[in-house]
């Protein structure tokens, strides 16, 4: 069943009802002033920090699900009905509805009694507001009598505090009101020198700033006593609930629109000119009128908004892909390239998931959506290793968190999550192999955040490497601490009393279980830092990296591998985990997927053997299952894995994120049939049509779906903030289109189904665009036989980067000779 369909000409999803089995979001912004829309105007926005610079609310997992949003109530002054043209919060049931999420936009519409709306919300780049552009029309035969309220409910910036400190928040509440402006103030008058504002372009016919005043007592959102009564009732807050409603009236003769311009705005005055005049307690407003002037002016609006397509036009254009297959189009020309704008910007700290006062950024997260964010905005994931290389420890281990705002470490959560500092090395290199800036090496970068210890990165990533030699355990695998990867696996936990966090609860002295995961990242980290060293001219170090890439492997192959399949850990006890020993969890996919993408068992066999026993115990029809059998009760040596019931999150789900780690082990055995069944099966493009079942947006991925064991299984949840949206991009465009950055120029190596007669990529790439034509006349599944570049043969599969021309370079690849 379908909520909607794809417009992948204007590079947007449409939804038609707005019902959908839950709330189906987008983002606004790509900057610094961020929220998330629902297809019913739900959501929130916030500056830089989800927790820390909070403007509006919103509740989460609420009842009904999706409560507080930008809302826009329409009154008929005539009958006094009343309706939201965005359906929620009053649920009126409409003639007409329409969600439009597009790049970084939403609009909604929808037509009741004749009576058309509608809104398009965006973030103009460069700037820290938000746009509401609201359009009414009167498609009735007789005049209309209108009245339009706007509502949003202001945060009091510290979201975690906005939501449990009452004591003190319901009596800290300040606003001004001047002209079509309401702006939100509280604590300026102390220690902040930020505001929030909300403006109108037309005249007010009243406004209201105190949401229990706009509301009236006992009503919610949806029958507010302003708007039911067709009149604000111009409250200003003192404290309890800071609100921004505007009230306009609109008269409209027959086939009569109207715009209005709502601009909702984040503002930081010099703390030196926080007031005026000086020596008062009023707002200063000088510094950002000019802005407000500009934005209410609807040609600013529409020119704004054209930048915005066409930044995501020029963003797109990066690589677009022509394939026989609409869902890859689609996802890789247009959706799964905005997912990992959102990922590599908000990390996992803002969705319909994560109530964004959880989480920082994340190390390895960050670093692994760098692979599906870096050829967009090159200049920004080089800031962003610099930032995260500078929480790294001097023992070369990471903080596993940081807070985007103050971008240091959280020490609530610190390091030895053992796996972290490898991901620096494969962040470091992709961004390499994407920009060929060899300088980032040289930049000087502190440890912990501590002026004067700064080193060259290429020292921080010597010591990522280093600090696994020197965590190795009894069988000579690294250590894994407080887990790897898998948040999940907890092997020096054993925690028994409840409410204590798995992640930092340590009662063992970590010195036993080790990660056969972690040695996989390690060999292939080495291999990197191997090739980055070679290049950088020093041998020693190069030599290093693969005699210790060598003896790990060796080690894995040892102790590492159960006969049919990689075994996943050993418990703090010295027993394999991941073993036909075990009775539960005896095969897991991440040491299968990791392993393989390091070279280990490549050459003899083991990794076909491998991914045999996957397809065999962990393929299901909707995507790869994390292990089995799932776990069915508790294992305190364990941790949190076995804390969830069967079939979710890390028990077994599905859990999309490491899927891609085995298609592309698939695509380097060759099988690009295989690879690209398992990318299908959780592409939500493609399951679209089971919308009942999959629930999640069809337009992004989801971090998972629920396994084999559970009751829902098929069921997606945590959609949008993911690592998967990295994995799956980098997977399809490296890996099966096999568009593939490297070191020394763009390889072409795809790895397809035999039934594609070819495809077609435009990829711009350092200077240069290639139109890169892959043809499969004799319907193999890879091995490019004849590489042409503006009709020339070359020897081998490799583009070499070369200076750049404004003619396309063209390509033709052929398969199979
Ligand atoms: C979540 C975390 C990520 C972790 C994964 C598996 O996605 O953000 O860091 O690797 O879960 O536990
Ligand atoms: C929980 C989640 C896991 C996530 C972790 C982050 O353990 O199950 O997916 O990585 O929290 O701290």
């Amino acid at each position: 069943m379908r909520f909607g369909h794809f417009d992948d000409g204007k590079r947007e999803y449409v939804i038609n009802q707005p019902n959908t089995p839950l709330p189906w979001i987008n983002y606004l912004g790509c900057e610094a002033y961020f929220g998330f829309i629902s297809n019913t105007a739900g959501g929130y926005s916030f500056y830089r920090d989800a927790r820390l610079r909070r403007l509006t609310r919103y509740r989460y997992n609420q009842a009904p699900f999706d409560v507080g949003g930008r809302y826009l109530y329409l009154r008929d002054n005539d009958t006094g009905e009343f309706w939201s043209p965005s359906w929620q919060p009053t649920r009126t049931k409409l003639d007409q509805y329409e969600c439009r999420h597009g790049m970084g936009y939403t609009i909604i519409g929808s037509s009741h009694k004749k009576i058309e709306a509608w809104t398009c919300y965006f973030v103009p780049l460069g700037e820290t507001l938000e746009i509401w552009k609201f359009s009414v029309t009167n498609r009735r035969k007789k005049p209309a009598k209108l009245s339009v309220f706007s509502s949003i409910e202001f945060c009091l910036w510290d979201a975690q505090d906005d939501a449990t400190n009452f004591q003190r928040n319901f009596s800290t509440g300040q606003v001004e009101v001047v002209d079509e402006v309401i702006y939100h103030k509280t604590e300026y008058r102390e220690r902040r020198n930020h505001f929030a504002y909300f403006a109108c372009s037309e005249k007010l016919a009243g406004f209201d700033t105190q949401r229990d005043t706009f509301l009236g007592a006992c009503r919610g959102w949806d029958n507010p006593a302003a708007v039911e009564r067709g009149k604000s009732f111009n409250s200003v807050a003192h404290g309890w609930a800071p609100h921004g409603s505007h009230h306009v009236k609109v008269n409209l003769k027959p086939g009569e629109s109207k715009e209005i311009i709502f601009v909702l705005g984040y503002h930081e005055n010099p703390v030196d000119q926080k007031f005026d005049p000086p020596d008062s307690q009023t707002v200063n407003k000088q510094t950002v009128k000019p802005v407000i002037a500009k934005y209410l002016d609807g040609q600013s609006v529409t020119a704004a908004f054209e930048k915005l397509r066409r930044y995501w036009g020029n963003l797109l254009g990066i690589y677009q892909v022509q394939s026989p297959d609409v869902h890859v189009n689609r996802m890789v020309n247009i959706w799964n390239a905005c997912q990992c704008m959102a990922t590599f910007n908000l990390s996992r700290s803002a969705s319909f998931y994560e109530s964004g006062i959880g989480r920082g950024l994340g190390f390895r997260d960050s670093n692994q959506d760098l692979l599906g964010f870096v050829h967009m905005v090159p200049c920004r994931a080089r800031e962003r290793i610099l930032d995260l290389s500078a929480t790294q420890l001097k023992t070369g281990g990471a903080f596993h968190q940081y807070q985007p705002l103050t971008k240091r470490g959280n020490h609530d959560l610190g390091s030895n999550f053992n796996d972290d500092p490898h991901w620096l090395i494969i962040g470091v290199s992709a961004y390499i192999k994407e920009t060929g800036d060899w300088g980032i090496l040289d930049e000087r970068v502190q440890f912990e955040n501590e002026a004067g210890s700064e080193q060259p990165l290429y020292e921080h990533l010597r010591r990522s490497f280093n600090y696994t030699l020197e965590r190795l355990g009894p069988h000579g695998l690294p250590l894994i601490g407080r887990a790897d990867w898998n948040d999940c696996l907890n092997l020096n936990c054993f925690s028994n009393t409840p409410g204590q966090s798995f992640q930092t609860t340590t009662n063992k002295d970590g010195k036993v279980a080790e990660s056969v995961f972690i040695a996989g990242l390690f060999v292939l980290a080495a291999k990197e830092l191997a090739k980055i060293a070679t290049r950088r001219g020093l041998k020693k170090d190069a030599d290093r990296c693969l005699a210790e890439a060598a003896r790990m492997e060796e080690v894995i192959l040892k102790h590492g591998w159960d006969g049919a399949w990689f075994v996943r850990a050993y418990d703090d006890f010295g027993k394999p985990i991941g073993s036909k020993v075990c009775d539960e969890g005896k095969i897991f996919i991440e040491s299968q997927g990791m392993c393989i993408m390091a070279g280990v068992g490549l050459k003899d066999g083991k990794a076909r053997l491998a991914l045999e026993s996957v397809n065999k115990h962990l393929a299901t029809r909707h995507g790869i299952v994390l292990q089995q059998p799932a776990f069915s009760k508790y294992y305190i040596h364990l941790g949190e894995i076995s804390s969830y019931p069967p079939g979710y999150k890390e028990n077994a789900s599905i859990f999309c994120h490491n899927n891609p780690w085995i298609i592309i082990a698939e695509t380097m055995v060759g099988d690009g049939n295989r690879a690209f069944d398992y990318y299908t099966r959780i592409n939500p493009s493609a399951r679209e049509n089971i919308g009942e079942v999959h629930r999640c947006e069809p337009y992004v991925f989801a971090q998972m779906i629920a396994g084999k064991d559970a009751p829902t299984h098929g069921e997606a949840k945590n959609s949008w903030l993911t690592g998967t949206a990295a994995w799956t991009y980098f997977t399809v465009t490296q890996w099966i289109l096999g568009i593939r950055t490297e070191y020394d120029g763009l390889r072409v190596d795809p790895v397809i189904p035999a039934k594609w007669k070819g495809f077609t990529v435009t990829r711009r790439f350092r200077g240069n665009t290639y139109v890169i034509e892959v043809k499969n006349p004799k319907g193999k599944q890879r091995g490019v036989k004849k590489l042409r570049v503006d009709g020339k043969e070359i020897a081998g599969n490799l583009l070499p980067a070369c200076p750049s021309r404004s003619e396309p370079i063209r390509v033709e690849a052929v398969l199979g000779g």
